[in-house]
């Protein structure tokens, strides 16, 4: 069977929460996840090293045969995304492979979601201190204000079990409030990192009910499905087995373990090398 599956990276876990959004909607093809969880997080890491570490994701995922990849990680997607697309893209072997990221898909919507035009924004160090959200909304709605703030100890709190446990409302509040601080008027919030899904119960709890908090999953499933409509030569070399692999680059037992905080299936994991 000649398989070109989606190909889905992560820097670890967090790009589970996008795979299964895209698996919902559009269940029929293959897919192959790959998480560098033996290097996770990015969130800290330099601009170079982040894309260094992506790059090598995506042309090991090209190598496995899939012509379009979602860098399911916004640090990737802030740090790595337009050098890919624009210089290595370009001069790879095969020009028509396609990769996208999670930044602009949510950046398109925001409009529409925040009616005061003050947006919030939750991410990883890398990815605020990039400030890829405020430049890219800017670029699409000049007139909303944008406020950013890098929550540290969010990722590892969702990668040890701890989303619910009342030790890490001290951490998720303290953000929460530094972000309402810088701007009281905001009443939308991006969770600009593929983790922070999961701390939502504990975020509504404490935040007012008027903000809206905007996860990524469903934003970038509908993208995806939108993008195949409009790109029918990229749709007919996918193939449609409704399969999935999961690749890491750590231990399979490690992966399969924690990725059961965000997936509900009983999964089998492969160890892959990529550098
Ligand atoms: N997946 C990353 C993101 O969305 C978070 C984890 C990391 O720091 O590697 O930014």
């Amino acid at each position: 069977m000649n398989k070109t599956p989606i190909g889905i990276f992560d820097s670890g876990y967090g790009g589970l929460t996008i795979l299964n959004e895209i698996r919902k909607l559009l269940p029929e093809y293959d897919y192959v996840y790959l998480g560098d969880n033996a290097r996770s997080p990015y969130g800290s890491r330099s601009c170079e090293v982040v894309y260094k570490f992506t790059k090598q994701a995506v042309d090991t995922l090209f190598d496995l045969g899939c012509p379009l990849v979602i860098l399911a990680c916004n640090t990737a997607s802030a740090k790595a995304l337009r050098t890919i697309q624009q210089l290595d893209l370009p001069q790879s072997g095969d020009p028509s492979r396609r990769v996208l990221g999670v930044i602009r898909p949510t950046v398109e919507v925001i409009e529409k979601l925040s009616v005061g035009g003050h947006v919030g924004v939750l991410a990883t160090q890398g990815t605020v201190s990039s400030h890829s959200y405020q430049i890219e909304i800017n670029k699409l709605f000049p007139d909303v204000k944008v406020t950013e703030e890098a929550c540290p100890l969010w990722v590892p709190l969702v990668e040890t079990g701890e989303s619910e446990s009342p030790g890490a409302d001290y951490f998720v509040r303290k953000h929460l409030e530094q972000l309402i601080a810088k701007d009281d008027s905001i009443d939308t919030i991006i969770l600009g990192c593929t983790h922070y899904p999961l701390l939502i119960p504990k975020m509504k709890r404490l935040l007012t009910p008027t903000i809206k908090l905007v996860p990524q999953g469903e934003i970038v499933a509908k993208s995806l499905t939108d993008y195949l409509e409009r790109h029918p030569e990229m749709d007919k070399r996918l193939s449609r087995n409704g399969s999935i692999r999961y690749l890491t680059t750590e231990s399979c037992d490690k992966f399969k373990d924690l990725a059961s905080v965000f997936l509900s299936d009983d999964i089998k994991a492969e160890h892959i090398n990529i550098d």
